[in-house]
């Protein structure tokens, strides 16, 4: 878009700009600009265009995008432009992601590049490698209260090590994903710590108050997110005489975004780890990045601007890296991540799939699919070139995010059903099999969510230990359910480290200060590699589950219908356990897939009346996974308990 305000303004900055930045062959950075330009300027003034120094700041951001781009890497700017002519690349079902603690998986970054043959036994070409940067000791957050932006912690690693992994990744096609912690800082990184001095340059970066009043209006409206560990969202720092927002534990400062400044220090640090090799920035808390007085000072319309423009800048540097954001809020929220619109309001590409996550975990305790289907039906739908993260597990809890409409419309009274989830997975309802463990338990709210390992959520550690084979076999039947429906719902599946192996909880948090408060802590194991080396053994419980996921990804990167092009029809069907979609083609093609999935114990039927147009033309119908055809009886599917078919159905 060409409008005269921006582009003379343009003009003027491309006068400014240092004379190193202008001596560079920078083609496709100036033609990235003319295009983001105008979305860049408008939303940066809507954001701070109220300031003195706007024009200043417009500078300091257009020459932090030219210095990242003269740092980018010849093989990084081939990568972009190839991704640029094939822009829909991450949208093909040939992707399949892992998520891991470096540590916990392989001590340090040259034990992870030596494991690589792990992921591609497994068919996984996405890693997702959680936060490595120096963060103080016993008050990390595993990672997420970050001391230093551009450094490695020393355990894990150095830059070169992971220069040198992401080489060797990209050599084997496998995607690297990486953290920003954009909403906050540990209160020991360098801008905290001149804060504390007194420098009022670097409070700014911050929400400080010297009286209560301010902090005082915020918490009449904002919740608390860790109630048990850190309650309140203000912190008073002794040294500097204030009150500090800290949103999450009282050791991370919340980011005032309110200040240009910090805004370009952290685009300054995203394009850092894009320049890195990262083919994919996964944004931590972006529901938090906007604090407004009387607001809960989440998913705030601004919060989506800075989104906006971070996404902008970065197509201008490093146009092949994606966002993924990490906003787990309501349903009707979650959409908004992925932007308004794909040409002037664009955001992150990618966004975890809470709503499904939570939803499959309601399906496991209740053995019916009521309030999954409803769930679904109400999931708003997203931009096209847009995909969901798609999980069972991952390193935080299991909150229960659902809407309480859509619990009412299921027929349930949304206290109680919350109530009943929480009781189901920590074991206390009778019949429950789960081993989990309460998180962030609220007392003025009643409100609590859920810590625990995928096995032993789904009774595995309770099976096991009572050595009941027809148990175990249950516990294994609905950990290949649960991931039967993350790989082919439409978008990215992200398994969790140690879940196809089936890691029971670990309980040795609890001897760890740092740890013992925070019970995400027992699903955040260390892999036992010589119990890992089972999954060759046939027999074993490792390789029932390993072996049968690789199969699952396997034939999943086969199915060109399960790619996401949101082609995607949920079936109303009579048969309550059920979880029922058709996966078509776009274009007229062949290949529809029809997914079944029963989350109860007992075989179900599915009625042929029930699948309208997806009734299965010829003959039975073979299911895609296995290859064989399900039995049929009286013009009804017969679908085993706790089990799935991905059928093709023409
Ligand atoms: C994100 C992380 C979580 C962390 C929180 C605060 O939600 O996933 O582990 O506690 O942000 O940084
Ligand atoms: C995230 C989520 C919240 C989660 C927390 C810690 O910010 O919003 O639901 O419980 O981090 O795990």
């Amino acid at each position: 878009m060409y409008e005269q305000v921006a582009h003379s303004l343009l003009n003027d900055i491309l006068n400014r700009i240092k004379p190193e930045i202008c001596q560079q062959d920078l083609r496709h950075f100036y033609t990235r600009l003319g295009a983001n330009f105008y979305a860049i300027h408008s939303l940066f003034e809507k954001l701070y265009g109220e300031r003195d120094d706007f024009e200043q700041q417009m500078l300091s951001l257009v020459e932090t995008m030219a210095k990242r781009y003269i740092q980018r890497s010849d093989e990084l700017r081939q990568r972009d432009l190839q991704r640029e002519k094939d822009h829909n690349w991450f949208l093909s079902q040939k992707w399949v992601g892992m998520a891991l603690y470096c540590k916990g998986f392989a001590d340090d970054l040259p034990g992870l590049r030596g494991r690589l043959n792990y992921f591609q036994e497994l068919g996984v070409n996405l890693i997702h490698v959680m936060p490595i940067m120096p963060c103080p000791e016993g008050s990390s957050d595993g990672g997420y209260a970050v001391s230093d932006f551009q450094k490695i912690d020393p355990r894990i690693g150095t830059l070169q090590n992971l220069n040198d992994l992401a080489g060797e990744m990209r050599q084997r096609e496998i995607l690297l994903v990486l953290d920003v912690v954009v909403n906050h800082t540990s209160n020991r990184h360098y801008w905290a710590e001149q804060a504390r001095s007194g420098n009022p340059v670097y409070q700014d970066y911050y929400y400080t108050f010297t009286t209560r009043s301010v902090p005082d209006m915020f918490e009449q409206s904002m919740p608390e997110i860790f109630p048990e560990n850190a309650p309140g969202n203000f912190t008073w720092d002794e040294e500097m005489g204030r009150w500090v927002m800290t949103v999450f534990n009282d050791y991370q400062w919340d980011l005032n975004y309110s200040n240009p400044a910090v805004f370009i220090e952290m685009l300054n640090i995203i394009l850092f780890w894009a320049n890195q090799g990262a083919d994919i920035l996964r944004l931590d808390a972006v529901a938090f990045l906007w604090k407004k007085i009387g607001s809960t000072c989440q998913n705030e319309r601004e919060a989506h601007l800075i989104l906006q423009v971070l996404k902008d800048c970065c197509q201008v540097t490093a146009p092949g890296v994606l966002f993924i954001a990490e906003a787990i809020v309501a349903p009707g929220e979650v959409s908004k991540y992925f932007g308004e619109d794909a040409v002037i309001a664009k955001e992150c590409e990618i966004a975890y799939n809470a709503t499904l996550m939570a939803l499959l975990w309601d399906a496991v305790a209740t053995k019916n699919t009521r309030l999954l289907n409803q769930g679904i039906r109400s999931l708003p739908i997203k931009l096209e070139r847009a995909t969901w993260l798609n999980y069972v597990r991952c390193h935080d809890d299991i909150g229960l995010g659902f809407d309480d409409r859509d619990i009412l419309h299921a027929d349930y009274h949304p206290l109680e059903h919350r109530k009943f989830l929480i009781d189901y997975f920590t074991g206390r309802f009778a019949e429950s099999h789960a081993r989990g463990l309460p998180f962030g338990q609220n007392h003025k709210t009643g409100d609590a969510r859920i810590s625990g390992s995928l096995a032993s959520l789904v009774g595995l550690e309770y099976a096991l230990e009572l050595g009941d084979e027809r148990a175990i076999d249950d516990a294994i039947k609905l950990i290949l359910l649960l991931h039967s429906l993350i790989m082919s719902f439409g978008g990215i599946p992200l398994l969790y480290y140690g879940d196809a192996l089936g890691t029971l909880n670990d309980d040795s948090y609890r001897d760890d200060p740092e740890k013992k408060g925070d019970t995400r802590w027992v699903h955040r194991p260390a892999i036992d590699w010589q119990k890992a080396a089972r999954r060759n053994t046939p027999g074993s419980i490792e390789y029932k589950i390993f072996s049968a996921l690789k199969r699952m990804i396997a034939v999943r990167k086969e199915i060109a219908v399960f790619a996401d092009f949101n082609n995607r029809e949920l079936l109303d069907v009579q048969n309550p356990h059920l979880f029922v979609f058709g996966r078509y083609p776009l274009h007229h093609q062949q290949g529809h897939v029809l997914v079944v999935a029963n989350f109860n114990r007992k075989p179900q039927h599915l009625a042929f009346d029930d699948l309208g147009t997806w009734k299965p033309r010829h003959g039975r119908p073979v299911d895609l996974y296995k290859g064989e055809s399900p039995d049929i009886f009286n013009r009804s599917l017969v679908i085993p308990g706790f089990s799935f078919y991905w059928l093709e159905v023409s």
